[in-house]
């Protein structure tokens, strides 16, 4: 009996393995051409944005994915339901941009819709999940964007159940034909029927930390990355609305399984650099995948030097993969913790006044035991911070934050 339920814990162990094997252990990181471009891509700002993010050193930082969202898909479908990409705007086919990034060092990523038409009126994969699959996998796309979009298809009553068997059909598709593609389902808690932050939608369950973890509780099996939030813009409120609606989700995240709050935004909108700096430290410790969203092809030198701080990426990038957790929340004063490998820590202090604010904070605050020998760094003035008695005293502007990595000396 006991040999039975050994092989069949085996079994499990080996089929979640091999279900999900594509390698991205660590949040994905790279560049999607979303937020900044909308349905304007074309071959040339692909190439132009792999040409500047090698020039700029990104590919060092770890930005490999250079994804390709809605828009890039002719009006029909092909011959055998296959996908076309618009002439006009790619005009050499999807291939030729795999090689020409892949020459670079980086991988493609394309979008598609487990419905009839994308959110933008594209042609989806609806039924036609195998054969798009094994076209991406022919073209050598690395990471596939998977967006349910209800109000397009005039489909906003459909089950959970019947949304889960379409994210299913894909990822069944995709594992099959090619286990190394990332798959990024964005469904935004359709399944579940509640959307974060989008209040019309919104059942009568009221979601809060406590069960929200319940609308993506199926992800983690499916998916190497799910949206969690409908979508971002650029503004402090948003970005602040996202961090909130992020409470309660954080066991969900493990190696090749995160939480995705949308695509960054860093570098675009009128976001302070205070909010800038903000914006990325909080994905980081969210272990959130980090994929760009301005025009890379020019980004001021100050932007660049938030997006490339490597002591914030190695936080993001650090292989226990856990995400943060918020410890402290007064006066506007917020505190999250990162556990990292080696029982190091990441905290992350944010101050939300609209005011700058001195602070006198306990280490304990900080979930710091202070009897152990500890090593502080400040890993936005890149330096080591003296430990002096019971409290940490700093000034934080308004909308910044102060990130410290912990580690026993
Ligand atoms: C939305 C999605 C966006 C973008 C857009 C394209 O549903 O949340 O990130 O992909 O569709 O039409």
């Amino acid at each position: 009996m006991k040999k039975k339920i050994r092989c069949s814990i085996l079994i499990i162990v080996l089929c979640v393995v091999t279900l999900k094997s594509n390698g991205q252990v660590t949040p994905p990181m790279g560049w999607n051409s979303w937020n900044k471009f909308r349905f304007n891509v074309s071959e040339n700002l692909i190439k132009e944005t792999a040409d500047a993010m090698k020039k700029q050193k990104l590919i060092d930082c770890g930005y490999r994915y250079i994804v390709i969202d809605d828009g890039w898909q002719s009006k029909s479908l092909g011959k055998d339901s296959l996908l076309l990409a618009d002439e006009k705007k790619f005009p050499n086919g999807i291939e030729s941009l795999v090689d020409y990034v892949n020459a670079l060092g980086f991988e493609l990523g394309i979008y598609s819709s487990p419905n009839k038409l994308t959110c933008g009126g594209y042609p989806g994969s609806l039924g036609l999940e195998r054969i798009h699959a094994k076209q991406f996998s022919d073209w050598g796309v690395k990471f596939v964007k998977y967006d349910y979009c209800p109000a397009r298809n005039k489909e906003k009553s459909n089950s959970g159940e019947l949304i889960l068997k379409r994210l299913k059909a894909m990822h069944n598709a995709l594992s099959d034909i090619d286990s190394s593609i990332v798959y990024a389902i964005c469904e935004k808690g359709w399944v579940s029927g509640q959307i974060p932050n989008a209040r019309s939608y919104r059942k009568q369950i009221k979601i809060t930390p406590q069960n929200r973890k319940e609308l993506f509780h199926w992800a983690p099996e499916l998916g190497t990355m799910w949206r969690t939030t409908n979508d971002i813009n650029p503004t402090w409120g948003k970005i602040m609305q996202i961090l909130d609606s992020q409470e309660g989700l954080a066991t969900l995240s493990g190696p090749d399984s995160f939480n995705d709050p949308d695509m960054l935004e860093v570098g675009n909108g009128k976001l302070t650099l205070s909010e800038n700096r903000s914006h990325f430290s909080l994905w980081c410790i969210l272990t959130a995948p980090l994929m760009l969203g301005s025009d890379v092809r020019n980004i001021p030198d100050e932007i660049l030097e938030i997006i490339t701080n490597k002591e914030l990426i190695d936080i993001n990038q650090d292989k226990l993969c856990k995400q943060a957790e918020k410890i402290y929340d007064e006066n506007g004063i917020e505190i999250f913790l990162k556990p990292l490998l080696n029982k190091e820590m990441a905290v992350c202090i944010l101050n939300r006044a609209d005011f700058a604010q001195d602070l006198m904070l306990k280490w304990e605050d900080l979930g710091v035991d202070e009897e152990e020998m500890i090593l502080v760094r400040d890993l936005w003035l890149h330096k080591n911070i003296k430990k002096e008695g019971k409290y940490i005293s700093t000034k934080i502007d308004a909308h910044d934050v102060m990130v410290l990595r912990i580690s026993k000396n």
